[in-house]
């Protein structure tokens, strides 16, 4: 069944969202390199590239259905932030923005009765309550952590490990 051509164009929009996620999360990784905050940046790359595998799942699901795709251009990013609770925070309302689309394009695919369609996006619509949680804890712990050097250190220190455990979690579904 072909693909109506709202959602599909919409789909292809998402997949230029989650690219820009991407673009953005790297940014906030570079902005914890400059920082020094490696365990962070390592943490925020990760989440770069789950992004972009967001992207991978859009991309697949249109060309299985014989769709062609619109490559939209991806919006530049600053990462100049001010704080590392700043940058924790430009994630968190990315994922909060990225919810709504994903919402937005599964009422879509409700309206038009594309039910392969709805399948993808209640895995992505389940997926970003995991997503707004773990950047939201971020977040929090940065904002209790304040400008305490050490609670920020031991922040950065947990997370470094974290994202080892989802790295080597990674290798082993390759
Ligand atoms: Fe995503
Ligand atoms: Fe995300």
């Amino acid at each position: 069944m072909a693909v109506d051509q709202k959602l599909k164009d919409k789909m292809c929009e998402q997949i230029r969202n989650e690219l820009h996620a991407a673009y953005l999360y790297l940014g906030v990784s570079e902005y914890f390199e400059s920082m020094a905050l490696k365990g962070l940046a390592k943490w925020m790359l990760h989440h770069a590239k789950e992004e972009i595998e967001h992207a991978m799942k859009f991309y697949r699901h249109l060309v299985d259905r014989n769709e062609r795709i619109t490559f939209h251009q991806i919006e530049a990013v600053n990462s100049n932030y001010k704080s590392p609770l700043e940058a924790a925070k430009a994630a968190y309302n990315h994922e909060v923005k990225v919810t709504k689309q994903i919402n937005d394009l599964y009422k879509l695919a409700d309206d038009v009765h594309d039910p392969a369609a709805k399948e993808l996006l209640l895995w992505f619509a389940k997926e970003q309550v995991e997503e707004e949680e773990v950047t939201r804890t971020l977040v929090d712990l940065l904002t209790l952590a304040q400008n305490d050097t050490k609670e920020l250190l031991l922040i950065d220190y947990r997370y470094g490990k974290s994202a080892k455990k989802d790295h080597e979690e990674d290798e082993e579904e390759d």
